[in-house]
């Protein structure tokens, strides 16, 4: 396992200059170049879609091979494909060797569990993606993004078909204003189209932006060609707290610091076998942290359910935590006196206080009860399994975080949570 080089860690007051600094310059739409031979994503691509039985050599006229209907299949399976573990080595090769040292980045970086594939026809006008930024969309102040073009949109004259982005600066002060005035999104797409400029990328190179650059296509793609282009965004265990509502472990995935524990990783065999022991599998749900407290318990069970049927798990009965409880007796119950599996939405609804959460984890481990977090597709069954879910919780300062695990907090929504203080601060 490699020890993390850990920079003096940035004291509490100067963190979020730290992260200004960062976000405003190097991160501030930036275009970066690197040596595509190195990380052909582009032809890979190529390569999966001629693999479902299309002819076609150049990703820019897709548009002529793969029959409209069939786009959004195509899209899917793309999207789908970038979990395979070859696409996996290569693209985790490519953050470390790439984005984290021109973006300035520290190790332990994590990244997008599926990359976000984009098609983008120049024959159907009526569907372009408007102008957005990503904290509107859920995602933390500290969350990166990067958007890679698989077709050279550098000319002028594929400005349509490329993507338009504002500087931070700019969108700051246009998205506080689109909130004032409630704006329309046609009165947005005209405001912010009016300040865009055209990423100019191609295959070896991608535009490197925040949360808060607004962006998106604006305008149809009128070009006559296709655009094909991956997005996915990638973060730092530093600003690991800063994530919003894309908490590690679920959205984010931790990568391999190296190609050594890369090598080491691929040797392990997946192991479903293992989740049948013999015991039952009991439902827990709870709502006793930041990040299950507004989790409606129906739709937590929807998704456990889903989880069971997925990797064909019988499930028995449900069990409850006791609201206000921060101890979860029920869980510790569970833990200590049943013997069963447990099966229950996420790792950050374990206890937030780090011995107490520690002790039950390994006595589930020594008693052999395999315990299912859903959200997070993680399982604990052994040591190494441990040692993986405490590498998330620390990732995301579980426990010790300086916002709440889950909820996004941008100025708009401190707003909005402060017209409840007073009531609050009265109540009880
Ligand atoms: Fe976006």
């Amino acid at each position: 396992m490699t020890e993390h080089v850990r920079e003096k860690l940035v004291a509490a007051n100067d963190i979020d200059a730290a992260l200004e600094e960062s976000l405003t310059t190097v991160w501030d739409a930036k275009v970066y170049s690197w040596d595509n031979s190195k990380y052909p994503f582009n032809e890979w691509m190529l390569n999966r879609i001629r693999g479902m039985g299309y002819k076609l050599d150049d990703l820019s006229y897709l548009h002529e091979s793969v029959p409209l209907n069939e786009t959004y299949k195509v899209t899917k399976q793309l999207c789908a494909d970038t979990n395979l573990p070859e696409f996996r080595r290569m693209l985790n090769r490519f953050v470390r060797e790439v984005i984290v040292p021109q973006g300035k980045l520290r190790l332990p970086v994590a990244v997008q569990r599926f990359m976000n594939v984009r098609i983008m026809l120049p024959t159907t006008p009526e569907l372009f993606f408007p102008f957005h930024t990503g904290l509107l969309y859920g995602h933390g102040i500290a969350s990166r993004s990067i958007w890679m073009p698989f077709c050279d949109v550098t000319a002028d004259e594929d400005r349509s078909r490329s993507m338009q982005i504002l500087s931070i600066k700019k969108s700051r002060e246009l998205i506080q204003q689109a909130i004032d005035k409630r704006l329309s999104m046609d009165e947005m797409t005209q405001l912010f189209g009016k300040e865009s400029w055209q990423i100019k990328a191609g295959p070896g190179s991608a535009c490197f932006f925040t949360q808060e650059n607004i962006h998106g296509s604006g305008r149809p793609n009128t070009s006559g060609k296709t655009r094909v282009s991956m997005d996915f965004r990638v973060a730092e265990g530093i600003y690991g707290d800063y994530l919003g509502r894309k908490i590690p472990a679920g959205y984010f995935h931790l990568i391999p610091d190296t190609e050594e524990e890369e090598e080491t990783l691929a040797a392990h065999p997946r192991r479903a076998d293992a989740f049948f022991n013999g015991k039952n599998n009991i439902f827990y749900v709870a709502n006793n942290t930041a990040s299950t407290y507004g989790i409606p318990v129906h739709l937590q069970r929807y998704m456990l359910i889903d989880y069971c049927n997925k990797n064909k798990l019988e499930f028995d009965y449900e069990l409850f935590d006791l609201e206000d409880m921060t101890h979860l007796p029920t869980l510790r119950y569970l833990v200590e006196n049943r013997e069963c599996n447990i099966v229950m939405y996420s790792i950050f609804a374990l206890p937030e206080d780090a011995s107490y959460r520690n002790r039950l984890l390994e006595t589930a481990a020594k008693r052999g009860t395999i315990i299912h977090f859903v959200n997070e597709d993680l399982q604990l069954a052994n040591a190494d399994d441990l040692t993986t879910i405490k590498k998330y919780l620390e990732f995301a300062k579980y426990g010790k975080s300086r916002l709440p695990i889950g909820l996004p907090l941008t100025g708009a929504s401190k707003l909005f949570f402060d017209k409840w203080a007073g009531s609050l601060a009265q109540y009880g």
